[in-house]
């Protein structure tokens, strides 16, 4: 794969810019979470060279790290899609159908809960309880939260992305 110059440049500012973040915590005690966090916010996700960074400049086991990564659903080692889709699995969600949304998605998209899509336009995530449990089933696509949601109002939103993704919108 030819990788381009521009690619190289925001890689190696990216590398640079969790640097930073590592440097400005890493004497702070607890301060694994926040560091964790705003890697995240600049990378969109926590691949495994940030946890390996963090780790040697914190002198905080690898596994560790993998495991707060592992245990939060506020952090992802993969890459989210464009739209990047949650679907609530807490109990009341659970019991209205959030299992069938769930399998719809993943039946329109071609791809399993906690995948992209190879196009890196969608990713489904199984989120935990948001607070909004009257109104479930509940998906969450980036900021737009959407309640009560049935089978043909999933098929409606995500065949209205799919436009949208491809056309470039
Ligand atoms: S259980 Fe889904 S919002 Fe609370």
């Amino acid at each position: 794969m030819l990788v381009s110059v521009q690619q190289i440049e925001i890689g190696q500012e990216q590398s640079q810019r969790v640097e930073e973040i590592i440097e400005a915590y890493k004497h702070k005690p607890g301060a694994l979470i926040p560091v964790l966090h705003e890697i995240q916010n600049v990378l969109g996700h926590l691949p495994m060279w940030a946890q390996q960074r963090v780790s040697d400049a914190m002198k905080i086991p690898l596994s560790e790290v993998n495991s707060i990564v592992s245990f939060y659903a506020l952090f992802s080692e993969k890459p989210k899609g464009k739209y990047s889709i949650g679907v609530c699995k807490g109990t009341a969600c659970y019991v209205r159908g959030a299992d069938k949304i769930i399998e719809q998605l993943q039946e329109l998209l071609g791809i399993e809960a906690g995948d992209t899509t190879p196009d890196g336009n969608f990713s489904i995530e199984v989120v935990r309880c948001i607070g909004a449990c009257g109104l479930g089933p509940v998906v969450t696509i980036n900021d737009t939260v959407y309640t009560r949601m049935k089978a043909d109002k999933v098929k409606a939103v995500i065949t209205s992305l799919i436009k949208q993704a491809e056309g470039g919108g």
